[in-house]
C-alpha cells in the first residue's frame, strides 16, 4: 500500500493551482439525473470520490464521457432507479441521487449509507424533507424506498431543524421538478449550494435565495442540458493556506478566491499569517516568527469549516501560545489528535474541544488517519517536523486531494509517494 513520506523543514515557495471542488462536483454530477439532455461540467477534479460517483451514475444508466477535467453526463435513458449498497457504502455523498431520482422518475431505492469515521451521520433530514414534498418514504432491508404519489413530488415548506449541506442539496434538486413552489428554511449557505443552484438555473430551474438561509424554488415540468464550470475547492484552498502557514514561505494559490475562505483567512491573520487577494488567486506568507495561538470554533458556512479543523490544529500545534479548538459539526472529528501527539504535539481533548499548547518543534514519525482531512493534517505536520514523517493509509487523500504530492513538491517541499516496501527497505 502506498505511503507519503515527508522530510520537514523546508519553506514553501511558488504557485499552487487549486482544483475544482470535490464537494461541489459530486452534487453537480447527481443533478445530471434531473434532465434528459447532456450536462457538461468543466474543472472537475480527478479524485477517487468523483470516480465513485461516476460508477454509481453509470450503474443508473447515465452516459458519462470524461476528457481531462471536462465531463459530459447524459441521463436521457435511465435503466435503474436503485442505488445499490456496494456503491453507496464507498461514499456517503451517493445519497445525493435520491432527490433527483424521485423527482424525475417518481421513485427511487437507495441504500442507506452507514456510519463513517467522523461520526454517525444519519440522513433523517433528507428523508423528512422528501416526505414534506409528498413522497412516501420507508426503510426496507437497509434501503430507503421513496415514491412520489402520481409520480410527481409537490412543492412544500421544508424547515431544517439544523443546517445540513447534503439535505439542502438533495431537497433543492428534488424541488426543481416538483409541482408548485418549495421553500427551504434554515438552508445551508455553502458556496457549493450556490454552485449547484447556478447549474440548476442554467438547466432551466427557477431558484431564488441560494446562498441565504431561505431558498425559494418554482418547480418545472422538465429541465434541460447546460454547461457549467465547477467552483474552486475552498477546502483545498484553505489546506494549502495552512500548509504555507505551517511550513513558512510565500505561495500563490491560483484559480481560487479569497471570499471562499473568509472565516479561515481572518483566523490566519489573527495568528500572524499574511493572506491577501491577488490577481487570479490568493497570496499566503509567513516569515521566520512562529504563528500565535488563536481560538477557533467550527460552524456552518460562512463560519470556519469543519473540513479545515484538522489542518488548523496542526498549525496551532506549532504556534507560540495556546488555542482552544471546538468542533460543533461532527461528533468524532479529532482522530488526528493521537497521531499529532505521537509527533510531539501537546493536545488535550475534552468533549468537543481540544486545548492545543504550541510546541517549538514536531518530530517525524509513522502515522495514519482514518479520514480525508485528518490524513492531510498529518502530511502538513510532516512539513514542519524534524526528520521524516511517513503517512500511511493514504487512499483517504486520493478521495479529496488532486496531486497533493506534485503540488507540494513544486513549491519545494521534500515529499514523495512511496510503496510501503521501499520505505521498509530504506530504513
Ligand atoms: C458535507 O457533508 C460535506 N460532504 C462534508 O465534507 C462536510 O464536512 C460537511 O458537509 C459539513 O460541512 C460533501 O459535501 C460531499 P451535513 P454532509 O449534512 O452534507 C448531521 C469532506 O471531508 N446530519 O451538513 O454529509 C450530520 O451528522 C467532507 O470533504 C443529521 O443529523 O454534512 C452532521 O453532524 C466530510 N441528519 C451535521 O448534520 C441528516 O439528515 C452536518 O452534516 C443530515 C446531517
Amino acid at each position: 500500500m502506498d505511503q507519503i513520506r515527508v522530510r520537514g523543514g523546508r519553506p514553501l515557495r511558488g504557485t499552487i493551482p487549486i482544483s475544482g471542488a470535490k464537494n461541489a462536483a459530486l452534487p453537480l454530477m447527481a443533478a445530471s439525473l434531473l434532465a434528459g439532455a447532456p450536462v457538461r461540467l468543466t474543472n472537475v477534479p480527478d479524485l477517487a470520490d468523483i470516480a465513485s460517483m461516476t460508477s454509481l451514475l453509470r450503474q443508473h444508466g447515465v452516459r458519462i464521457d470524461r476528457d481531462a477535467s471536462d465531463m459530459t453526463l447524459d441521463a436521457a435513458r435511465i435503466d435503474s432507479t436503485t442505488a445499490p449498497y456496494d456503491l453507496v457504502r464507498k461514499m456517503r455523498a451517493s445519497v445525493l441521487v435520491l432527490g433527483p431520482l424521485v423527482a424525475r422518475f417518481g421513485e427511487a431505492k437507495v441504500s442507506l449509507p452507514g456510519g463513517c469515521a467522523i461520526g454517525n451521520r444519519p440522513v433523517d433530514l433528507h428523508l423528512k424533507g422528501l416526505a414534506d414534498l409528498g413522497a412516501e418514504v420507508k426503510i426496507e432491508a437497509g434501503y430507503v424506498e421513496a415514491k412520489a404519489p402520481k409520480s410527481r413530488l409537490r412543492g412544500g415548506r421544508v424547515t431544517f431543524p439544523f443546517v445540513s449541506v447534503g439535505a439542502t442539496e438533495n431537497l433543492l434538486m428534488a424541488a426543481t421538478l416538483a409541482e408548485g413552489e418549495t421553500v427551504l428554511v434554515n438552508a445551508a449557505r455553502e458556496p457549493e449550494i450556490v454552485d449547484l443552484a447556478k447549474l440548476l438555473t442554467a438547466m432551466g430551474a427557477e431558484i431564488e435565495g441560494a446562498g441565504t438561509d431561505t431558498i425559494h424554488i418554482q418547480g418545472k415540468l422538465e429541465l434541460g442540458g447546460a454547461d457549467h464550470r465547477v467552483v474552486a475547492d475552498r477546502i483545498e484552498t484553505g489546506t494549502y493556506a495552512m500548509a504555507a502557514a505551517i511550513a513558512g514561505g510565500d505561495v500563490i494559490l491560483a484559480d481560487t478566491e479569497l471570499v471562499l475562505i473568509d472565516a479561515a483567512a481572518e483566523i490566519l491573520r489573527q495568528a500572524g499569517v499574511t493572506i491577501e487577494a491577488v490577481e487570479g488567486g490568493i497570496r499566503v506568507a509567513r516569515g521566520k516568527d512562529p504563528v500565535l495561538g488563536v481560538d477557533m470554533m467550527t460552524e456552518p458556512y460562512p463560519g470556519f469549516p469543519t473540513d479545515l479543523q484538522a489542518q488548523f490544529m496542526t498549525l496551532m500545534a506549532v504556534s507560540r501560545g495556546a488555542s482552544m479548538i471546538t468542533e460543533t459539526i461532527f461528533e468524532n472529528r479529532f482522530m488526528h489528535v493521537p497521531e499529532l501527539s505521537r509527533m510531539g504535539a501537546n493536545i488535550n481533548v475534552h468533549h468537543a474541544s481540544a486545548m492545543v499548547r504550541g510546541v517549538e518543534r514536531l518530530k517525524g514519525a509513522q502515522v495514519m488517519a482514518t479520514d480525508l482531512r485528518a490524513s492531510v493534517s498529518l502530511v502538513l505536520a510532516g512539513l514542519a517536523a524534524e526528520g521524516e514523517t511517513v503517512v500511511n493509509r493514504i487512499y483517504h487523500l486520493d478521495r479529496g486531494y488532486e496531486d497533493l504530492v506534485g503540488k507540494l513538491s513544486a513549491c519545494g517541499a521534500d515529499v514523495a509517494r512511496v510503496v510501503a516496501d521501499r520505505v521498509a527497505a530504506e530504513e
